[in-house]
């Protein structure tokens, strides 16, 4: 689809991208690039508990690691990011390794600016608040779907308030990502399909966002590729390395180019009914996806139309106003495929709450880059009610 004749943009993604298998275990070389000599692991208590990824990941950084932080929840808190950042600075921290999905690569995000700033993390929330770079991250994701570990923002949940806070900044982009197949072998099937499934969403997003521009394009229609083929395989078969590996280089197109060019009505939908009914954020994304599409259709079948060919779509005879629809059922085919949840019913979602979460989603800042403006509440409603 072809650019406005005045596109102007900025790409930015400077993180560099370590991949291969095993290459987690060189972690403590990082380190010293990095001209570090204190690192600090920022973990998920669950992970910390049912593998030894942490404890590996201190073994190898040997002498260079002053600790573990391994109280990182799903939806982590303010709360939890000024507990780390405490016994970061105790310990004399002057990096840190994030080992985990998004929650604990957020989490870490959020130590690094309190371990730099000193204060407390709810003293820089917004946009480009920081003015200098802030403590030396790496990351190790253990799952292949939020890329995170490319994006310049943290949601960490107020849990007090009741509300997520944002930190937009480039001053918190990871330094370093560290793409090892082996860390994501252990995720199970369900977990899989649905991280891989907001890696998705990232990838579709990016491309019909209205700050949509041709480099975050290109990484989005590769990352579909590569998630179509992929994920499927990396669900089946949690140990084949070259799914998994796939994956994690799919997710982290996704993630740089939604970095870019934003995300729009899927994830508005999702945030809300994430923050009030705790739905999993690639579960929510993954259901409420058809229905965005569908809403979405008119404004963008063009761009429906190249996703439609990066999932491998003869596309022959489809007018691109009736694209969004076809890529809808296409999305279904592949996610019942996956064993995942069709139905917000399903996934613990009361009807009656649809319609404050309308009111919610207008007011995210996703919604203000999706193709086709939103200014009622009972637009959303209705996509809703088609996802329920
Ligand atoms: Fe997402």
């Amino acid at each position: 689809m072809p650019y406005d004749t005045n596109l102007n943009f900025i790409f930015w993604s400077p993180t560099k991208i370590i991949f291969g298998k095993n290459t987690a275990l060189d972690v403590a070389i990082e380190v010293e690039n990095l001209k570090c000599k204190k690192a600090f692991i920022v973990t998920d208590r669950e992970l910390a508990k049912n593998t030894d990824i942490p404890e590996r990941i201190k073994k190898v950084l040997s002498n260079l690691c002053i600790g573990i932080f391994s109280e990182v929840e799903p939806d982590s808190g303010i709360h939890i990011v000024n507990q780390g950042a405490k016994l970061g600075k105790e310990l004399g921290a002057d990096c840190i390794v994030s080992v985990g999905g998004g929650s604990a690569i957020d989490t870490a995000k959020g130590i690094a600016i309190v371990l730099k700033e000193g204060g407390k993390l709810q003293d820089y929330a917004g946009f480009q608040v920081l003015t200098r770079p802030q403590t030396p991250h790496i990351v190790i994701p253990t799952t292949a779907g939020t890329g995170s570990e490319v994006t310049y923002v943290a949601v960490i949940k107020d849990h007090e308030e009741g509300r997520k806070l944002l930190f937009g900044d480039y001053n918190i982009l990871p330094n370093v990502a560290i793409l090892d197949p082996k860390m994501t072998e252990g995720l199970p099937p369900r977990l899989t399909a649905a991280t891989g499934m907001d890696a998705m969403c990232h990838a579709i997003e990016a491309l019909h966002s209205l700050q949509r521009e041709p480099i975050a394009d290109g990484m989005a229609l590769h990352a579909i590729r590569l998630i179509k083929e992929f994920l499927p395989k990396a669900v089946e078969n949690g140990t084949d390395m070259m799914a998994r590996g796939q994956m994690l280089i799919a997710a982290n197109m996704a993630g740089a180019a939604f970095s870019n060019a934003q995300v729009g009505i899927v994830h508005a939908l999702a945030h809300s009914v994430g923050a009030r009914f705790k739905v999993h954020h690639g579960l929510a994304n993954s259901i409420l996806l058809p229905a965005c599409l569908r809403y979405n259709a008119d404004a963008c079948g063009e761009v429906y139309l190249d996703v439609l060919l990066a999932l491998g779509v003869n596309i022959e005879g489809i007018q691109p106003d009736k694209a969004g629809e076809v890529v809808a059922d296409k999305i279904i085919e592949f996610t019942k495929k996956l064993g995942l949840p069709q139905r917000l019913r399903d996934v613990g979602v009361p009807e009656e709450g649809l319609k404050e979460c309308s009111e919610l989603a207008l007011s995210d800042g996703a919604i203000v880059y999706n193709p086709k403006p939103i200014f009622d509440p009972d637009e959303i409603l209705k996509v809703y009610q088609k996802a329920f």
